[in-house]
């Protein structure tokens, strides 16, 4: 089983970019052309929030028109940028198979792994936040397949990823949150965005995977000392590969023009290689 697994696509109204300068739009389009072009071609695309810069359905549209360009499946949760209803209007049942528009969580079965999507948002807070409903929710979908091998995806990652931009948030309910994954050892992984870089770490017996951005990267500072700046830099996201050996094992993809491939053997130094 193959996923792609995009974040913070942050993608602006017509013609404009996100902050003025990114450009998202353009660079999510070069990363849906990308994975398109994969072999073997994902089973399916998750795309964990900030899809928009201001919850606009304008933005929602602009964005669902360039991710209806998947060839495969893709499915979409919320994030703090964004605007349940508009994402709902904008995208509809195929990537939001959601039974009510209180929440856009939702289950995904009939694959090797069971694929369980949380919705992490508050309105007009950046930070995350399980509730007691969704908390509930969850629980009672753990509890249906317990030995299924099972992916959750969210926006906002439950833990510290030593960002401040993103560490100064808080996430409500992630303790309550915690005590519930580590009673499930059949999580192979949670996968989120929201850092604006790429990132793994340890949780509660599980790993949280968190995909970067659209080419709007957050500068990593470990001292989280400095003000939080962003760099532009080439879309990337990540592909997480069932193994046959029953191994989730990430890569991440960053689109750009590449050199090579080269064999490895002695080329002559006039190429100019390293
Ligand atoms: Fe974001
Ligand atoms: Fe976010």
């Amino acid at each position: 089983m193959l996923i792609a697994h995009i974040s913070d696509t942050h993608i602006a109204g017509k013609n404009k970019n996100a902050y003025g300068v990114v450009p998202t739009a353009a660079n999510l389009e070069l990363c849906v052309a990308n994975i398109n072009q994969l072999a073997p071609n994902p089973d399916l695309v998750l795309v964990t929030g900030d899809i928009t810069c201001n919850g606009l359905l304008e933005e929602s549209k602009r964005a669902a028109a360039i991710l209806r360009k998947l060839r495969s499946p893709y499915y979409i949760v919320p994030g703090n940028h964004d605007d349940r209803s508009t994402l709902l209007s904008a995208f509809g049942q195929n990537a939001c198979p959601v039974e009510n528009n209180t929440f856009i969580h939702y289950v995904i079965e009939g694959y090797d792994i069971r694929l369980i999507a949380l919705d992490t948002s508050s309105p007009g807070q950046s930070g995350g936040e399980i509730c007691e409903t969704r908390l509930s929710w969850l629980e009672e979908q753990l509890s249906l397949k317990k030995d299924k091998a099972t992916i959750l995806f969210m926006h906002h990652p439950p833990a510290k990823c030593r960002v401040l931009e993103t560490d100064k948030d808080t996430f409500i309910g992630v303790g309550k949150l915690g005590d519930l994954i580590k009673k499930h050892q059949n999580i192979k992984r949670i996968l989120c965005g929201h850092i604006h870089m790429s990132a793994h770490l340890e949780w509660y017996g599980t790993v949280i995977s968190v995909a970067p951005s659209m080419g709007l990267e957050i500068v990593l500072d470990l001292t989280l000392k400095r003000p939080s700046e962003f760099t532009m830099e080439a879309p990337a996201y990540q592909l997480h590969y069932l193994t046959p050996e029953n191994n989730l094992v990430s890569h991440l993809i960053t689109v750009k023009d590449k050199d090579g491939p080269y064999r490895f053997k002695e080329y002559p130094e006039s190429m100019g290689l390293h």
